[in-house]
């Protein structure tokens, strides 16, 4: 696992953009899974605005998550990319494999499983990503997997299909055993509110394994949290 901090959520998303176009550099193609979400915002128009021009033909889109709402609702984590990034780059309808937030979850999840075991490499019978970025929620959630749902991190399935402990919204959410299955896992973690979590999380501190970002491990052992220094407040004290 690697720490890397800075100083504010512009130069995380610099350095993260730095991280994808080396990874990208280095592959003939990348399979990446995305996060919802506000942070990748930032880094989304960073990556669409990058002065290094990338050849995003060699890059299939997933997602580690999606709201079960339709594409043209504000809180579509595929309408956020599509803002934040699809609309700024040229990259082919053809790479995009969105998760049908408009369709019945159980359904969805069944197809979207499908789905990776069709369009990724398998490693251990399992879908294999180049890289799945992933956020973690200030509740220590990450995808769509809560802490009161933390079960569905170990289904032996590919997708589930989770609820949001406030709203109740239904999400469908890839599982542990595809996240920790990825050559490289991301996180992009930023802000004040996140900081307490990821002290109990990367101090290992009493009761951290019933955040299921604690359960973040992959395989591959290459695991990069990226934060910047509000996040990251309590880990120095
Ligand atoms: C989503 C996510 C979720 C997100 C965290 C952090 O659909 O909301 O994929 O796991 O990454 O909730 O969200 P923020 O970046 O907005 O804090």
């Amino acid at each position: 696992m690697e720490l890397k901090i800075f100083k504010d959520k512009i130069t995380v998303a610099k350095e993260f953009c730095d991280f994808f176009v080396d990874l990208l550099k280095a592959k003939e193609g990348l399979t990446v899974a995305l996060s919802g979400g506000s942070t990748p915002k930032v880094v989304f128009d960073y990556l669409a605005g990058h002065d290094t021009a990338i050849d995003w033909s060699k890059v299939k889109f997933f997602w580690g998550d999606e709201r079960c709402v339709p594409p043209t609702d504000e809180e579509s984590n595929y309408k956020m990319t599509v803002e934040h990034l699809f609309s700024k780059i040229n990259v082919p309808e053809e790479n995009i494999f969105r998760i049908k937030g408009e369709a019945d979850p159980e359904v969805e999840a069944e197809r979207y499983a499908n789905i990776l075991n069709d369009k990724l490499p398998l490693a251990k019978g399992i879908p294999y990503f180049d890289l799945v970025i992933l956020g973690m929620g200030d509740d220590g959630h990450t995808a769509s997997v809560f802490p009161h749902q933390i079960e569905l991190w170990r289904a032996n399935k590919n997708c589930v299909v989770a609820t949001h402990p406030d709203s109740g919204q239904k999400r469908v959410s890839i599982t542990g055993k595809v996240i920790n299955n990825a050559n490289t896992v991301v996180f992009l973690v930023t802000g004040a509110g996140k900081a307490e979590k990821v002290e109990e999380i990367l101090n290992k501190e009493e009761g951290y394994e019933q955040y299921p970002a604690s359960l973040v491990n992959p395989d591959s052992q290459q695991l990069v949290w990226f934060m910047d220094k509000a996040a990251a407040e309590k880990l120095s004290k």
